[in-house]
């Protein structure tokens, strides 16, 4: 059986630490649970499925049903030239990498320390330093709210892009991440192609590099970089890097030479929106409750106590003033509920 409560306080539940409530919320300890509640009215409402809350932005209560997953479990199977790694979508993202390293399975050690939890991990294809999820991805196992069946999605099924999957796009609400499964390596297969990682790694004197000292200099490198959401509510970067086009891209650099910018696919150029925000002279700024991170422009932080309101209205100045400036306009990358 599953208990479904009414009017549940999400603050305890979104990493920006905003106080929204929920009409109605269920926690899924097992994923036979579903089933359950499949059973019940509940379902008939709008949903809102929440992992670790590390990527949400409450502007306002949720007038539905918001499912969080809290089922856990990590199994593994060992093939051939290759490990396979099950976890429960209620695990901890980074348990998942702990275990992963601990074992000396390669390909999540750049991915150390993102907040959030496994099920959120497809959603949003999270990515840091050089690797994303959707280049370890096996496949996941997703329950379908319209027919009530379980369903495995490959890689091909999730549509993964930057940031981006057929979850928060056309399945939206329609789908509950139970398990996601990782094909990972038992050779290390190192990629420290990110100047960050290298330069941590000559600090440390560290020439042929282990899975662990690449996890281990990742978190450093979060650490200092990035605002610990345990002691400072934000949600990661707020936005996603503008894809532009060269030929945009060309105009541009004419004004700006020294615009942060990286090449992707044919055509495309992916510029540094932190640098963007940066340049027109928003790092580390506050206003009422809310700021930039001090050292990195692209995470807004709950200064205090902000409204989900103040936050969305902060995120949106510093979208026109870039705007104005450059003339590109940064998507959100957070999911606000408004
Ligand atoms: N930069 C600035 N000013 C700033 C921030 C960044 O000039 O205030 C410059 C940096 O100096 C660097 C460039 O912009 O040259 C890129 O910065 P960084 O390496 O910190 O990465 P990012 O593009 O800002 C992305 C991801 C992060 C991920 C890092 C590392 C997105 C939206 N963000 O940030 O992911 O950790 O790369 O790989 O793609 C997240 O999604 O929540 C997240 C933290």
């Amino acid at each position: 059986m599953v208990t479904v409560q009414e009017n549940v306080s999400l603050k305890p539940f979104n990493t920006f630490r905003v106080e929204a409530y929920s009409r109605f919320f269920v926690k899924i300890d097992d994923e036979a649970e579903l089933s359950s509640l499949f059973q019940t009215r509940y379902i008939k409402e709008p949903l809102l499925i929440l992992g670790g809350g590390s990527n949400i932005l409450f502007v306002k209560n949720f007038e539905g049903l918001t499912i969080q997953m809290n089922n856990k479990g990590i199994f593994c199977e060992q093939k051939d030239d290759y490990v396979l790694v099950r976890a429960a979508a209620g695990e901890k993202w980074n348990d998942l990498v702990n275990y992963c390293v601990e074992n000396g399975f390669s390909g999540v050690e750049n991915l150390a320390l993102i907040p959030g939890s496994v099920g959120a991990a497809p959603v949003q294809n999270i990515g840091a330093y050089g690797v994303e999820l959707k280049d370890v991805f096996f496949s996941c196992s997703v329950f379908e709210i319209t027919t009530g069946n379980v369903r495995i999605f490959n890689a091909e099924d999730c549509e993964f892009d930057y940031r981006e999957s057929i979850f928060k796009k056309k399945l939206k609400g329609n789908c509950i991440i139970t398990s996601v499964t990782l094909k990972l390596s038992r050779s290390s297969n190192i990629r420290i192609n990110y100047a960050a990682i290298n330069q941590e790694l000559q600090t440390r004197g560290i020439n042929h590099p282990s899975i662990k000292d690449i996890s281990s200099v990742v978190a450093h490198i979060r650490v200092n970089k990035l605002p610990d959401p345990s002691t400072i509510g934000n949600a990661g970067s707020f936005f996603k890097n503008p894809i532009i086009s060269k030929q945009i891209f060309e105009t541009l650099q004419s004004q700006f030479p020294a615009i942060i910018h990286y090449p992707v696919g044919e055509d495309g150029i992916k510029l540094a929106a932190g640098w963007l925000i940066e340049s027109c002279g928003w790092k580390g700024k506050q206003i009422g409750n809310v700021a930039t991170w001090k050292n990195q422009a692209l995470v807004l932080v709950n200064a205090d106590i902000a409204t989900g309101e103040e936050i969305f209205n902060f995120s949106q100045t510093i979208i026109d003033s870039v705007y104005q400036k450059f003339g590109i306009i940064l998507e959100r990358e957070v999911n606000v509920i408004s």
